[in-house]
């Protein structure tokens, strides 16, 4: 009797090349907001020793913190900022640094409609498409006229070229989470029934224009990618699967370059976020939906959520759930993961506590439980 052994091919660390821009591996740092630029959004010398921190560190293409594109699209305190000309500079400081340290940068620019902390908006109520109270934030929103709509739309073709002048390799737009972005294609956020909202096609025409404006500053050959929601995990309405694929599939036809599949908003039961990733099967947890979009677009999708093994890597891509993987908490702990992976580290050391995520006690995003063992002598 023979035996045939089946062998497949390691793909995590093979290069791969999205339009035209060659990464060294399969391994995406996903859009991480770090409380890291000044109070006025301007980017800091120590902002840009932690995207050099990951560019040596291995990482194939790194993603901003999303990047507010208007002054009332600002969501917490001390983002990068991208509304204003006067930012170019520190952009390009940013992306020079990491060309510098070998890596590739992309601008996360995003608007967070009605998941805004009002402080942050010298008091003013948050926009939205329709005014329908955010319960986490405990705040109902006003909703956005026609004119401010294309104000906001303008905003983000702004601020895509904004980052393209400061040397950015592309720019993806934040359509996830439950952000201005997201909440247009919700039906529970987009409750309108002029040309903004009613059907699948209204809901969807927010995201058209804002993807029309970007290209119409960056034109066809800059790499524009989405974040978008595979579900907004409520228990009544919202996204839902089949129609975000439409949307994804909407989106391929348009021309965008690739797609991270996400899910959840501030008020779902499942976020973008999760805890208690405690066993491989815990991990990846949008696996099923980025399989979806795998199969029915030809685009490049990257799968983010929970990857914490370089095994669950590894499968995501050798059994086609994904042409990228992207992770976010794991390297706030350890920025050079992609380099320990490398060198045969099985697993990451991020536990998964969503410590690092309390922004408003941190003076900046940073791994609380690393701290502790290091104030504790046990960790140099
Ligand atoms: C501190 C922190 C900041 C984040 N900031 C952003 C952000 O600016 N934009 C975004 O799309 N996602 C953001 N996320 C979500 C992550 O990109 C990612 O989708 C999520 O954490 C799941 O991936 P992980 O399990 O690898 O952490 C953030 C997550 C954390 C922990």
């Amino acid at each position: 009797m023979r035996t045939i052994i089946y062998y497949q091919k390691k793909m995590l660390f093979e290069p791969y090349t999205l339009k035209g821009i060659r990464l060294p591996n399969r391994i995406v740092r996903s859009a991480t907001y770090e409380k890291g630029a000044d109070a006025h959004g301007f980017v800091t010398p120590g902002l840009i020793e932690r995207y050099e921190a990951l560019a040596k560190g291995g990482v194939g293409l790194i993603i901003t913190g999303g990047a507010p594109v208007h002054t009332t699209g600002v969501f917490v305190p001390q983002m990068v900022a991208a509304y204003d000309d006067k930012y170019i500079d520190g952009l390009s400081g940013l992306a020079g640094g990491v060309h510098a340290a070998g890596g590739r940068l992309v601008l996360q620019i995003a608007h967070g409609g009605r998941q805004c902390y009002p402080e942050l908006l010298n008091g003013a109520l948050p926009i939205a498409p329709s005014a329908v109270h955010e319960p986490v934030l405990n705040i109902t929103p006003r909703e956005i006229t026609e004119d401010e709509i294309w104000t906001m739309i303008r905003a983000f073709g702004d601020a895509a070229r904004r980052a393209k002048a400061a040397g950015f390799d592309g720019v993806q737009i934040h359509g996830a989470h439950g952000y201005l972005v997201s909440q247009f294609l919700s039906s529970h956020t987009n409750r309108r029934t002029d040309g903004w909202g009613g059907d699948e096609d209204r809901r969807f025409r927010f995201l058209k224009e804002v993807y029309n404006a970007i290209r119409q500053q960056v034109g066809g050959d800059y790499l524009v990618l989405i974040k978008m929601n595979s579900s907004d995990h409520l228990c009544c309405g919202g996204l839902r699967p089949d129609e975000s694929l439409r949307i994804a599939q909407r989106l391929e036809a348009l021309g965008i370059d690739a797609m991270e599949v996400s899910g959840g908003m501030y008020e779902s039961s499942l976020r973008p976020a999760r805890t208690k990733i405690l066993h491989p099967q815990d991990e990846a947890y949008f696996k099923n939906a980025s399989a979806l979009f795998k199969m029915s677009l030809n685009i490049p999708v990257i799968v983010v959520g929970g990857i914490r093994s370089r095994a669950v890597a590894e499968e995501m891509l050798q059994q086609g759930y994904a042409d990228l993987i992207s992770m976010s908490r794991p390297l706030i702990r350890e920025p050079d993961l992609p380099n320990k992976f490398k060198a045969g580290k099985d697993k990451a050391d991020c536990e998964s506590c969503n410590a690092c995520m309390n922004f408003r006690r941190l003076d900046t995003v940073k791994c609380v439980v690393l701290q502790k063992l290091k104030d504790q002598g046990r960790l140099h």
